[in-house]
């Protein structure tokens, strides 16, 4: 079956439509949203799940990297988002050191965004050296997705936004990774920019949902970061990318018209004055 069910109904998405999903074939369409209004319009749209992603650090605040993202920060965010989903899975990107210090701390703080925020669950970055933290987490109640390859958080390790999993030492172990994190409870797992035939085979051997973020054609959905989607980054071109808008001229074009009524006295007209 293909994807036109899940934008019918008012159906509220959850780790059970999501595992579903992966056994009906019904691929599963994820976007990031850091705001009301966006969070809106990709919800009305029909997407299954919306990823608070601390991609908002690079996105939303600017920042090189996803390092500085904030708890605080993240609460936020999520909290906006959730606030404008009726039927979407919203899920919470856990932020760099969060999680990494010890699980006790990972697991509090999984628990803080649940409790303060409304989302659907958590994702952390990692696979077997946070098997116990998954599992703690998901033992409480938490829905959890994992996420493997490029992990953004380990950016300054991998010296670069190159693809993972090239090496076949590399893909053997996120291919364990992924094995890991499904034994210790994750409803999904994302996989960034590793190859489509890493992506499939291990797409094939687990039997929870793969999300992917250049991984290819066989993952079990897509996710991609919305302003990239939207075309409002003119300046992100990754061969990943599909750019479905081209928001960022239309924005300008707008906004250049109404600086060019109110300078040359045209706004606001009688019709438009109280
Ligand atoms: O932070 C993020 O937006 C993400 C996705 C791109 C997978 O982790």
């Amino acid at each position: 079956m293909k994807n036109s069910s899940t934008t019918s109904g008012p159906k509220k998405v959850t780790t059970k439509v999501i595992a579903a999903m992966k056994k009906e074939k019904n691929r599963i369409a994820c976007l990031t949203a850091y705001d009301y209004i966006t969070a809106r319009l990709l919800d009305q749209a029909g997407v299954d799940l919306i990823l608070v992603g601390d991609s908002l650090g690079m996105v939303f605040q600017g920042h090189e990297t996803t390092i500085p993202v904030t708890m605080d920060e993240m609460i936020y965010h999520a909290k906006v988002v959730v606030r404008a989903v009726d039927r979407a899975m919203v899920i919470v990107d856990m932020p760099f050191m969060s999680y990494q210090a010890n699980d006790e701390e990972g697991f509090r703080n999984a628990g803080r965004i649940m409790k303060e925020t409304g989302a659907g669950g958590v994702k952390f970055e990692g696979g077997e050296r946070i098997a116990n933290l998954v599992r703690m987490t998901v033992r409480a109640g938490i829905p959890v997705i994992g996420h493997l390859g490029l992990t953004p958080q380990s950016i300054h390790q991998f010296g670069g936004f190159t693809p993972r999993g090239v090496t076949p030492a590399e893909a053997k172990q996120i291919f364990k990774d992924a094995v890991a994190l499904e034994k210790a409870g994750a409803f999904s797992i994302v996989l960034e920019k590793i190859p489509a035939s890493l992506a499939e085979k291990i797409t094939k051997s687990i039997k929870i949902p793969t999300i992917g973020i250049g991984a290819g054609m066989h993952c079990d959905g897509q996710v991609l970061v919305v302003s990239d989607i939207l075309g409002l980054n003119e300046d992100f071109h990754p061969r990943f990318i599909r750019r479905y808008a081209r928001l960022a001229e239309t924005i300008r074009q707008g906004v250049s018209a109404y600086v060019k009524d109110v300078k040359e006295e045209k706004f606001p007209n009688k019709k438009e004055s109280y």
